[in-house]
């Protein structure tokens, strides 16, 4: 389970989030959709770890957050392993394969033996489909692949749940759906997922939808109550 209560961070005067308070349930899709500028992004970087936030708190598996104290570096590893996150603009490791990316987490994060890694990294690879560019480095990737790269990077650590910002909207339209499918194969396995999404037929396969405007969090349900 994640629960955010009543979030607010504050750039100077300006309140990018005014008490939002969300859930999203394990082995669920939860969607975050609304205008942009209203905080989803900012709140799923709260909810990583990524950014620190006045007050409120951020509950994720048994790890909690709280506002105005800054948590310590053990601390937010371990919430880091428990919610992996994947961005808008992919952040692979340029200098390193799709296999190495995949394996970095596994090898540095967790301490695994590099060959145990390796046989993770590339059955990650395959469910996304890309079993045959292991060797790939990003710039000779499509933007699709690296994304799915990038899935396959955040699914290595086994996290509980993976937080999604936008992850189709840097795409060329035609490499939209390969990304989205295989979003959508992670949902029905179960995986437990809060996706940042103006793909409105995405957003309507999630089992809760919550609507974020100006910082709160103002609507939360079914899709079609919400959409
Ligand atoms: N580092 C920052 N300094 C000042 N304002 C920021 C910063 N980061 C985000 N903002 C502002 O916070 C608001 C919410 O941003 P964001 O979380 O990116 O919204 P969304 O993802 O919903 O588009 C925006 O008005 C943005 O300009
Ligand atoms: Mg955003």
């Amino acid at each position: 389970m994640i629960r955010v209560t009543d979030l607010v961070k504050c750039h100077g005067p300006a309140r990018i989030l005014d008490g939002a308070t969300l859930t999203a349930a394990p082995g669920q899709l939860t969607a975050l959709v609304g205008p942009s500028g209203g905080g989803k992004s900012t709140l799923l970087r709260c909810v990583n770890g990524l950014e620190q936030f006045q007050s409120g708190t951020v509950e994720a598996f048994g790890h909690t957050l709280t506002g105005g104290q800054p948590p310590t570096q053990p601390a937010l590893q371990k919430l880091r392993r428990a919610v992996g996150m994947v961005f808008q603009q992919f952040h692979l490791f340029p200098h390193l394969t799709a296999l190495e990316n995949v394996m970095s987490g596994p090898v540095h994060a967790l301490g695994k033996p590099k060959a145990e890694a390796e046989q993770t990294a590339k059955r990650l690879l395959a469910r996304v489909g890309l079993a045959d560019k292991a060797g790939a480095r990003p710039a000779n990737l499509s933007g699709g692949q690296q994304q799915r790269v990038a899935i396959a990077r955040a699914l290595a650590v086994e996290p509980s749940a993976i937080l999604f910002d936008e992850p189709t909207s840097a795409l060329d339209p035609q490499m939209v759906g390969e990304v989205l499918a295989v979003m959508r194969d992670l949902a029905a396995d179960g995986q437990t997922m809060i996706v940042v999404s103006h793909d409105v037929d995405f957003a309507r396969s999630a089992a809760v939808v919550h609507k974020m405007v100006a910082g709160k969090v103002v609507q939360s349900g079914p899709p079609d109550a919400v959409l």
